[in-house]
């Protein structure tokens, strides 16, 4: 990191403009989250529908509390136990929280992210910083600053690389304003919540979304996605009379070897694929016409990891 490009990025900052910055999630593309100008520019650099909320990102518990009306034990409990970490709590937000960042909700989503760089970042503008992933909206999460820079090119003001993410995917976005409900899976998985705060309300039906942004197109490289259960020979066949030059990412447990196929973990090794996807649905639009994905094991991040592809493929 260059404690140069961090200093530029606090001016930044602080002067309005946009600052794409690591986390260990996914790249978050900043503004001041006290600023509804500075906000609106987030939204015009992603093309980001105004519904849509952003989560706000703080440094401390203490500057947390200070952004909604209320923190209820559950904040509280969970907060300890997973910030920092890829996890965001929906909470009543204070007032002086802008409507912009909450899409006119009268709730604010709030993170502490776990990267050094971040938590600096943070800790030396002392400012909250409102950042949705740093991908124009409805592509894939940028998991390294490479990603962003090829979807946000000049419209950002400073650029801080962090190197590869370690988690790779976003947040679990978790609704504290009655009983405890997961709006979307991400980093901390269901079972590690439950863990913190008993049963969770039911798994988000994506039939009707809980958050604003599950509504939307998402995650969707430039060829088409298609997921399937395990590729052999015959679904190889088809899917190369159908698309032409697909690519075949897989488990290591797939025994076919073939020049076109991709092998990320084995298919019960979600953290790694978690880690991976984003990048290589980034990497392999490049090269191919398609991407056919083997399905993952659900446990832990498995699950998050399949909901991206599920709706990668749909888009
Ligand atoms: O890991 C992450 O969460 C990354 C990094 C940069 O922190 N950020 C991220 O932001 O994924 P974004 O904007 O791409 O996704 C935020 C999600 C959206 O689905 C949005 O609708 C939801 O969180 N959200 C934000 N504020 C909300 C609120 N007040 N109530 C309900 N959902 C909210
Ligand atoms: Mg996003």
């Amino acid at each position: 990191m260059g404690l140069d490009s961090l200093d530029r990025a606090v001016t930044a900052l602080r002067s309005g403009q946009l600052v794409v910055f690591p986390t260990e999630t996914v790249y978050g593309l900043g503004a001041n989250a006290l600023s509804a100008q500075a906000v609106a520019r987030i939204y015009d650099a992603k093309g980001r529908p105004a519904d849509n909320p952003v989560i706000v990102h703080v440094a401390t518990i203490a500057d947390a509390r200070a952004l909604c009306r209320h923190w209820p034990d559950t904040a509280e409990r969970l907060a300890q136990r997973f910030w920092p970490g890829p996890l965001s709590l929906v909470l009543p937000r204070a007032r002086h929280v802008p409507d912009i960042v909450t899409g006119g909700l009268d709730t604010v989503a709030l993170r502490i992210p776990d990267h050094p760089i971040a938590l600096e970042f943070l800790r030396r503008s002392g400012l909250p910083v409102a950042a949705p992933s740093a991908n124009r909206s409805g592509r894939p999460s940028p998991t390294r600053v490479e990603h962003a820079r090829d979807d946000l090119g000049e419209r950002v003001a400073v650029y801080v690389d962090g190197g590869p993410c370690a988690v790779g995917l976003e947040s679990t976005v978790v609704d504290l304003t009655g009983a405890p409900r997961i709006l979307r899976q991400g980093g901390v998985p269901r079972a590690d919540l439950e863990a913190v705060v008993g049963s969770l309300a039911a798994a988000p039906d994506t039939k009707r979304p809980l958050a604003p942004g599950m509504k939307y197109r998402h995650y969707a490289p430039q060829v088409p996605v298609v997921v399937v259960d395990r590729v052999d020979g015959d679904v190889r066949s088809e899917m190369i009379a159908r698309f032409g030059r697909p690519c075949f990412v897989v488990g290591l447990e797939n025994a076919l070897d073939e020049k076109d196929m991709v092998r990320v973990a084995a298919r019960s090794d979600a953290d790694v694929w978690a880690r991976e996807i984003f990048g290589l649905l980034r990497d392999l639009e490049k090269r191919f016409d398609a991407i056919v994905v083997e399905r993952v094991d659900e446990g832990g991040r498995g699950a998050a990891v399949m909901e991206r592809l599920l709706k990668a493929a749909r888009a």
